[in-house]
């Protein structure tokens, strides 16, 4: 693999959680602690592979739809998991950053992020972008929302200053995008800066996802010509 084609920036929308806990006659909530599981697994892989950023979809604007049950138990995964790996952010250098409605999460949720983001600010290998109560519409709409308050007159309104109000500005857009668990469709996710990313659809659930299938998906992505709407010389 050439390093010069390794994804700078990897966001995966990772589905199937709870198709993973039904075929085993589970509750959807194990689905979960597996996926969680998955996640660190893949954070780890990605880390080992040079990748510099790597958002995971883990809560939309569009999951508090589901029951109180399995949205409270979300919650408390975060809760309870994401401080309590701050040595393994620490041997691996993996800096914590958050995309979402911040606002809008309960606020020991919050806190937690808030915690888990300053503590690992330092750190100087892969962000782990945690893009939870994260829509892409309600992204452009909080940029829209700052570009307002500022009072920017009309005339100053470009793509490159809507795109400086989203919520990570100094993140490359995905390179590549990936979805698991069979679904087509980005339900969502980094509308804005997924215009020209590349997309990477797997059958397999995410509880089942290993370092093996992330390379499968950058060998993938590696034969792809990205034209930019240019011509290919
Ligand atoms: C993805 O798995 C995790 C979240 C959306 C929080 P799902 O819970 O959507 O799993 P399926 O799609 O029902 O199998
Ligand atoms: C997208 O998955 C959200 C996350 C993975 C966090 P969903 O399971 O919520 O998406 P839909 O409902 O199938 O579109
Ligand atoms: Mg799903």
């Amino acid at each position: 693999m050439t390093s010069h084609k390794i994804p700078a920036h990897v966001g995966i929308i990772m589905d199937g959680n709870g198709r993973w806990a039904q075929n085993r006659n589970m509750p959807r909530t194990q689905g979960h602690i597996e996926g969680l599981k998955a996640a660190k697994r893949i954070v780890k892989a990605a880390s080992d592979m040079g990748i510099s950023y790597l958002t995971l979809y883990t809560f939309s604007t569009e999951n508090w739809k589901r029951t109180q049950e399995e949205v409270g138990f979300i919650m408390g995964l975060v809760k309870k998991y994401l401080m309590a790996e701050f040595e393994f952010y620490k041997e691996n250098q993996i800096r914590i950053r958050f995309t979402g409605n911040l606002s809008g999460l309960p606020q020991e949720i919050a806190d937690e992020v808030v915690e888990a983001c300053e503590k690992t600010s330092h750190f100087s290998g892969l962000s782990v972008i945690l893009a939870l109560n994260y829509g892409g519409r309600d992204e452009i709409v909080r940029a829209i929302r700052k570009i307002i308050q500022k009072g920017i007159p009309e005339n100053e309104i470009t793509e490159e200053l809507v795109r400086l109000h989203l919520d990570n500005p100094d993140v490359p857009d995905p390179d590549l995008i990936i979805r698991t668990a069979s679904e087509q469709r980005s339900s969502n996710f980094l509308l804005w800066e997924s215009a020209y990313s590349e997309f990477y659809f797997a059958d397999k659930l995410w509880p089942d996802w290993d370092a093996a299938d992330l390379k499968a998906a950058l060998d993938n992505f590696q034969k792809r010509t990205r034209r930019f709407g240019g011509i290919t010389a």
